[in-house]
């Protein structure tokens, strides 16, 4: 018998998410049922509901969560009921080119469950992420659950399970920040203070926080930012030249751009020091272009440019270590948790979040 919930659904481009019946399947072969416990809004989410990913509406919403295996499916030996899990986008497949040389974050074919969860009229939905976590029991293939410590609350754990990882993993594994260098994060929501924190913990030098929002850049001193640059109004060359001014007139060895615009990415791509590294964690829509930029500048500047999904992260590696880092007090993850809301909030929360008002509002199921 399919499970009934309440789900968090996008019917329209564009239009206010609203709460409905969801169809939950018993779990198939490879297949596990979770207790979502808390979930949080990543700007994905409104990425979703805006037409700005694909067109494969409707969309069950939701993709940052922690919660409780309730039932597992055929062939699943690694997971059993009552275990405690963040969801993750990343149930690698073993088998695939990337998976094979050794190098898992790449792959190429990643798990989700095989059956739909569907509208009560049978109308099947698309997961976010290959999740849809915006309800209180969701279907997911077995790897997508990453056991962790139980002492992280969920709402605090969910956050790694997306934007947060994607924030840290941007710093530590794409962009490999070491020891002294100097760092900028264009963008401080939830991802760019994420990759201030990853910067920290990597012992960063100098980290620069850049953002349009005196708000969002004091708590990005939160997380670790040395010096802060208010962007609002300025051009790009003024953004430039603000993050050179704070490097000896260099640029920063790593820019990280957490907003995903082409007037962003540039700033990053000239903001860094010759041969530093550029890193794309920010999601740019599909009609965005980069255009005019002398090819020689891309030969001249040397260096790497980078995009990275989901942090270049491996989930059975790097959940329980940073779920660690938190419990040992050296990565305040909770201070990503803004306000917590039930499931009627996910729309107002869309509305916060485009207005700067929160880092990250936590769905919460009982
Ligand atoms: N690569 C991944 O795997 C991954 C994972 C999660 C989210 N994301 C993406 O990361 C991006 C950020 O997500 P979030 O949840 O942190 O969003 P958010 O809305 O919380 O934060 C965005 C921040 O960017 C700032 N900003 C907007 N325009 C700016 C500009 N022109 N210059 C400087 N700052 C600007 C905003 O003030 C805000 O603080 C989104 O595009 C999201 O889709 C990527
Ligand atoms: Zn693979
Ligand atoms: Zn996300």
């Amino acid at each position: 018998m399919p499970h009934e919930v309440r789900g968090v659904v996008s019917r329209a481009k564009g239009e206010p998410v609203s709460l409905e019946t969801v169809l939950v399947p018993d779990p198939g072969p490879g297949e596990a049922v979770v207790s979502v416990k808390a979930c949080g809004v990543c700007h994905t989410d409104m990425h979703y509901r805006d037409g700005g990913i694909n067109d494969d509406y409707p969309f069950l919403l939701g993709h940052e969560a922690a919660g409780y295996v309730e039932q597992v499916g055929d062939g699943v030996t690694d997971l059993e009921p009552g275990d405690y899990v963040i969801l993750n986008w990343r149930a690698v497949c073993g088998t695939c080119r990337a998976c094979k040389r050794g190098k898992p974050w790449y792959c190429f074919n990643t798990h989700n469950a095989a059956q739909p969860m569907t509208l009560a009229d049978g109308t099947k939905l698309s997961p976010a992420l290959g999740i849809g976590a915006f309800l209180d029991k969701t279907l997911v293939h077995a790897g997508q659950c990453t056991k962790v410590s139980p002492d992280a609350e969920p709402a605090v754990a969910g956050l790694l399970g997306c934007g947060v990882m994607a924030g840290i993993g941007a710093a530590i594994n794409t962009g490999a920040v070491g020891r002294g260098d100097t760092v900028a994060v264009i963008g401080c929501g939830g991802v760019g203070d994420a990759a201030i924190a990853g910067a920290r913990l990597a012992g960063a030098g100098k980290i620069i926080a850049v953002d349009v929002d005196d708000r969002k850049l004091g708590w990005a001193k939160d997380f670790g930012a040395t010096h802060t640059v208010n962007s609002r109004g300025k051009s790009e060359d003024e953004v430039v030249e603000a993050i050179q001014d704070l490097t000896s007139s260099f640029g920063a060895d790593v820019v990280i751009d957490a907003v995903g615009r082409p007037e962003t990415w540039r700033t990053a791509f000239y903001g860094r020091d010759l041969a530093g590294t550029v890193v794309l964690v920010g999601v740019p829509t599909p009609d965005m272009r980069l255009n005019d930029m002398p090819l020689i500048d891309f030969f001249s500047r040397g260096g790497s440019l980078k995009s990275s999904w989901y942090g270049d992260c491996l989930p059975s590696r790097d959940f329980p270590a940073l779920v660690d880092l938190y419990l040992q007090g050296r990565l305040p993850v909770d201070k990503f948790v803004t306000e917590r809301i039930s499931a009627d909030g996910v729309e107002q929360a869309f509305s916060r979040m485009h207005h700067g008002e929160v880092l990250r509002s936590v769905v919460e199921f009982s």
